[in-house]
């Protein structure tokens, strides 16, 4: 049955900001992401910008893509860039071995690759090559990047048409090092990756932020090793000197890594096993800032879950090393509780990337042929797009949540939902998530010290929690008007009383003054 939760904001009580760089994107060589997804090529029928997809650019445009990291993932460590620059018809191939062991054209590389972020809007978030690369290729692909003289790196990037050096801020060294990425220890890892920072200069104007490749889900250890190690023989500098931040991957699935489950036909325990796995990231980044906290208390060094999301069966017919899976309403609840986690640890927390923007794990759009569709999950990170650095406004149940498990909750409302507030450039935005399948779930909101504005508000939501878009129904799943709101004036300010669908989201944003 309905249950009813109550809280407080402080609208006059503005809270840290929340960086628009936790809503990034991943795009790795792997399946349909690259080929197919953004890159069409200059001689297809495909509407395209420069042999990159019109239809997709456009509609990630409009959920103003932060930051994109390329080329991997696994891909980044067996990834030769230069054998991504001049003529496409002269580059070399190579062969993907981790996605598919399908043979690479090279016709996507760093031009292409910053051509798309120019296209977006995005900063691009480079990752370099520490398993099988060697610390000079590092060294020159920053220079190729970022570097304006005559250095020899810029004169081969001006002959292959480009003169301006780019601005590259985000620089990952290596990825996943204690598996795909050379199957290192900590320590192994730590040393490698203290020579590729070192050469990754910082050119003119620009200055890199190296990320140093972190843990998989509650590996505290390895954080603890690379913040041990990021300090030591380093005399009276900081840690933020040689790396500026940490990075670890979190995925979401409701059966096991052999076995994870099917995307759209699941019960109502997988469900709820899905979203169980999904609130564990609050806990997890609350870990490894706790380990990070211990050695730099003052945080400068960031934290970045540059991998996440839900990761299911490949669709049925498709190539297992492909990870090409559907969307439902399931996948946008798990990207809400996400962004509830990601905005809880503002302070510490400075980029995120979902796993991966088209065609691939929990996408954004899905592509066939001509053919485009948004997923539920877009249309969450739409719906959010208010936060992006706005100041995060603290909400403050009346009731916690449950923290014992089986025990019976105070508020059941509470334990269903998550609300987010947040002000820029007074505009306040509100989102809400209701995770109950079942039923709708009602949220009083007393928000103080000052007054609002029109409201306007959209839902997400689908018929049921498995509800996805297709290309016979694209908007199966799509934002509509939200109504269901109460509003009540008293001499604090004003309370909204919104009642949510089962299993949906809500967006909601007013003036303040
Ligand atoms: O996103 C798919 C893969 O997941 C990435 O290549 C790898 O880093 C992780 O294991």
């Amino acid at each position: 049955q309905h249950s009813t939760a109550s809280a407080v904001v402080n609208l006059d009580v503005p809270g840290p900001t929340i960086s628009r760089h936790l809503y990034g994107h991943f795009a790795e060589h792997l399946g349909r992401c690259i080929y197919e997804g953004f890159w069409v090529g200059e001689e297809s029928s495909i509407p395209h910008v420069d042999g990159i997809r019109s239809d997709v650019v456009e509609a990630l445009r409009a959920i103003r893509i932060p930051n994109l990291r390329w080329p991997g993932g696994c891909f980044a460590d067996e990834y030769h860039w230069k054998d991504g620059i001049g003529p496409r018809e002269d580059r070399p191939q190579m062969v993907n071995t981790h996605w598919g062991d399908v043979v690479e054209s090279n016709h996507f590389g760093t031009h292409e690759f910053m051509r798309l972020c120019e296209l977006l809007g995005a900063e691009p978030y480079i990752s370099a090559n520490i398993g099988s690369g060697t610390v000079r290729e590092t060294s020159e692909w920053v220079e190729y990047l970022t570097r304006g003289d005559q250095a020899p790196m810029s004169q081969l990037r001006s002959r292959h048409g480009r003169e301006t050096p780019w601005n590259v801020t985000f620089f990952g060294i290596g990825n996943e090092p204690w598996g795909c990425g050379g199957q290192m220890t900590a320590e192994q890892y730590v040393a490698v990756a203290r020579q590729h920072a070192t050469y990754a200069r910082n050119h003119g104007q620009n200055r890199l932020c190296r990320i140093a490749a972190g843990a998989s889900d509650d590996d505290y250890a390895w954080t603890e090793t690379l913040m041990k190690h990021l300090t030591k023989g380093l005399g009276d500098k900081r840690p933020a000197d040689i790396f500026q931040a940490i990075s670890f991957h979190f995925y979401t699935f409701s059966g096991t890594w052999a076995d994870k489950g099917s995307a759209t036909e699941f019960s109502g325990e997988e469900y709820w096993a899905t979203i169980t796995k999904a609130q564990q990231i609050r806990e997890i980044l609350a870990g490894h800032a706790a380990v990070m906290d211990a050695y730099d208390p003052h945080r400068t060094v960031g934290l970045a879950l540059d991998e996440w999301g839900t990761w299911w069966n490949v669709e049925e017919g498709t190539n297992p090393g492909f990870l090409y899976q559907q969307n439902t309403m399931r996948d946008a609840l798990v990207a809400a509780v996400h962004f509830d986690a990601f905005h809880a640890h503002a302070e510490r927390l400075m980029l995120a990337n979902i796993a991966q923007t088209v065609n691939v794990l929990q996408a954004m759009v899905l592509t066939d042929g001509h053919q485009m569709i948004l997923t539920p999950t877009y249309h969450v990170f739409e719906m959010s797009v208010g936060h992006h650095d706005a100041q995060r406004l603290d909400v403050h149940w009346k009731r916690q949540p449950t923290t014992t498990p089986g025990e019976e909750p105070a508020d059941p409302a509470v334990d269903a939902l998550t609300v987010n507030a947040s002000v820029k450039d007074g505009v306040l935005t509100i989102t809400a998530a209701n995770l109950d399948p079942d039923q709708a779930n009602t949220v009083e909101l007393e928000l103080r010290g000052a007054h609002l504005g029109t409201v306007s508000a959209r839902v997400l939501t689908g018929e049921t929690v498995s509800t996805h878009n297709t290309a016979a129904e694209p908007q199966a799943v799509a934002p509509r008007r939200f109504e269901d709101i109460e509003t009540l004036l008293y001499d604090r300010g004003t309370q909204l009383n919104l009642t949510l669908p089962p299993a949906s989201f809500i967006t909601l944003c007013a003036d303040i003054t």
